[in-house]
């Protein structure tokens, strides 16, 4: 035989792309691979398996639900890739870098900058107004107060609430509080959104408006993956992705 194989053809030229051996992220801006997760008890043996092996390549702008049953993997599988909790092993590349070789300190600079959250309970600070909530990690990052103001306020105005800006979440809706969160977690620019339940504390109305902002936010390009129960909410992303006893066991377009 003269050619390589494809398989070597393929490994060869990824290879080539990346410091590392095996392949790269290429142009994913989320890629897992071989991702397990094991909490252990004290005493060092096993307690559970909450990811057995997970692959999963996002590339810019696709819209992703998480689904499954409880105790599936999912509120893990958010936590790896929010890079709030590290994998037992696998390679987690974030926008090109692999996150499992950073330190501590590097982790939470690059997730500051790559990853906005959104939590079923917004998690807006109650003594800060909206704007001040929006630009508290402007300030982390060392933006300066003018920008943080600025950019703040950009950000209210993207999720319809630039008239609001000196309340405090208490004198807003559930639904008005979650796009705070929203416009919080767009603050930075960040490459992805991960949301885990945003909507769950929402009644059906409201739950509807913010999944017509996500869908905005979609159409403008940002990377979007969600966790949720809700049928009708994955049936609005473009791409299911479907866990169960901590595999993948669907990964599948929308048709819609
Ligand atoms: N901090 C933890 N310590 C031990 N076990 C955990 C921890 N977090 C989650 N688990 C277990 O891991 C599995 C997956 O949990 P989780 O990711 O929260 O699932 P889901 O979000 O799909 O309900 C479950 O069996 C759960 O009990
Ligand atoms: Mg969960």
């Amino acid at each position: 035989m003269t050619s390589p194989s494809p398989v070597l053809n393929t490994v060869s030229r990824s290879s080539a792309d990346c410091s590392d051996a095996g392949p790269g992220p290429g142009s994913a801006i989320i890629a897992l691979q071989e991702i397990r997760k094991t909490y252990f008890k004290p005493d060092g043996s096993v307690m559970v398996e909450a990811l057995r092996g997970v692959d999963i390549s996002i590339e810019p702008g696709e819209y992703v639900a998480i689904m499954g049953a409880s105790g599936s993997g999912k509120s893990t599988l958010l936590n790896v890739l929010g890079c709030l909790d590290r994998p037992t092993s696998g390679r987690y590349y974030l926008d090109g870098r692999d996150v499992a070789r950073m330190n501590d300190d590097d982790i939470s600079r690059y997730r500051g900058r790559k990853i906005g959250f959104i939590f079923q309970a917004f998690n807006l600070i109650p003594e800060l107004t909206i704007v001040e909530n929006i630009e508290v990690p402007l300030f982390y990052q060392g933006i300066a107060p003018a920008q943080r103001r600025e950019t703040a306020i950009e950000m209210l105005s993207k999720v319809g609430l630039d008239e609001r800006t000196d309340h405090r979440p208490s004198e807003l809706s559930g639904g008005q509080q979650q796009r705070v969160a929203i416009a919080r977690a767009l603050a930075m620019r960040p490459a992805v959104l991960l949301g885990d339940e945003p909507t769950g504390n929402l009644d059906s109305k409201t739950g509807r408006d913010i999944q017509n902002l996500f869908q905005s936010l979609h159409e403008q390009g940002i990377t979007i993956l969600v966790v949720t129960h809700d049928p009708n909410v994955a049936q609005r992303c473009k791409r299911i992705i479907r866990l169960a006893d901590g595999f993948v066991v669907e990964d599948r377009p929308v048709v819609n």
